[in-house]
């Protein structure tokens, strides 16, 4: 069986009364598409921010590759490999595709390379060169490289999540977290990023995402775990968590309209 990349061991969050996450024990593996399901407010996105450090959990801890990395500051978890896209998109609107991608790069490598431009242009010049190389790889990479000098804002929604995409690999990161990456995207933007989610797998970083779109979830991961009211309720593989009654009465046994995973399921 593949290594664990990422280990969660009884991870608890609590906001006032609320227990946003109760005692969640999971773990990615290296390799693997990672998918974690579950309904509106049933922890998700919590569970990313604590995982990034953007919270800190009431108890429980986070391991990645080995490393406790519990209560780490988010640029710290950031250097170790771990890079993460956000529910809603938080991109620089009125800067280009290719500069968003160059400013998520590494702020504080580029400003360690402005400082030392007082003394040595040369090396500042070099440096920004290689920044905006490798940002017109990934900007390749995902799809957009055609795009390079428009406004963020002026993209496709679909577009922008992919620029997110290239945002956070421009991190080297290990670990990729995808917060509801194929919210709001038609059908075919869905198929284009499912491609992209593969070649990032290939590219021998492992993608962890959280999503609500089923025929996706069903169609890339390899292993899921599914959370309600903060508790893990289920985990397999896609065939066992679709068949698994405490998923369905999770997602059927709301008033929301949520698509039921066997509905999303059914072969097409
Ligand atoms: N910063 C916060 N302060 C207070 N409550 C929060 C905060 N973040 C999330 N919650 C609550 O925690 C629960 C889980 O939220 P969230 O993790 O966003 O769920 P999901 O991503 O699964 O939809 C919700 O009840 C939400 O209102
Ligand atoms: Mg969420």
């Amino acid at each position: 069986m593949a290594e664990a990349i990422l280990e969660v061991v009884g991870l608890t969050k609590a906001f006032l009364g609320l227990k946003a996450l109760e005692d969640v024990t999971l773990s990615a593996r290296f390799g693997e598409i990672t998918g974690l399901i579950g309904p509106n407010g049933a922890g998700k996105t919590t569970f990313f921010n604590c995982v990034a450090g953007v919270m800190a959990p009431s108890s429980g801890t986070v391991s990645f590759n080995g490393h406790a990395i519990t209560g780490l500051k988010p640029h710290e978890v950031a250097r170790l490999g771990i890079a993460r896209t956000f529910q809603n998109i938080r991109l620089f609107s009125e800067m280009t595709v290719l500069e968003n991608v160059i400013i998520g790069r590494s702020a504080s490598s580029l400003m360690g390379a402005f400082l030392g431009a007082m003394w040595q242009g040369r090396a500042f010049l070099q440096k920004e060169r290689q920044f905006r190389d490798r940002a017109m790889d990934l900007l390749k990479f995902v799809g957009l490289s055609g795009n390079t000098g428009r406004l963020a804002k002026h993209l496709s929604y679909g577009d922008q999540k992919r620029l997110e995409i290239a945002r956070a690999l421009g991190t080297q990161p290990k670990l990729l977290l995808l917060d509801e990456p194929a919210a709001g995207m038609n059908p075919r933007e869905t198929e284009t990023l499912m491609e992209l989610i593969q070649k990032v797998k290939n590219e021998g970083i492992t993608p962890f995402l959280i999503e609500h779109n089923m025929k996706m979830v069903m169609g890339v991961c390899d292993h899921l775990f599914v959370l309600d009211h903060g508790v893990k309720i289920a985990e397999g593989n896609c065939e066992a968590v679709r068949s698994n009654p405490a998923v369905i009465d999770a997602y059927l046994g709301r008033p929301k309209k949520i698509r039921h995973p066997l509905d999303a399921c059914s072969p097409s």
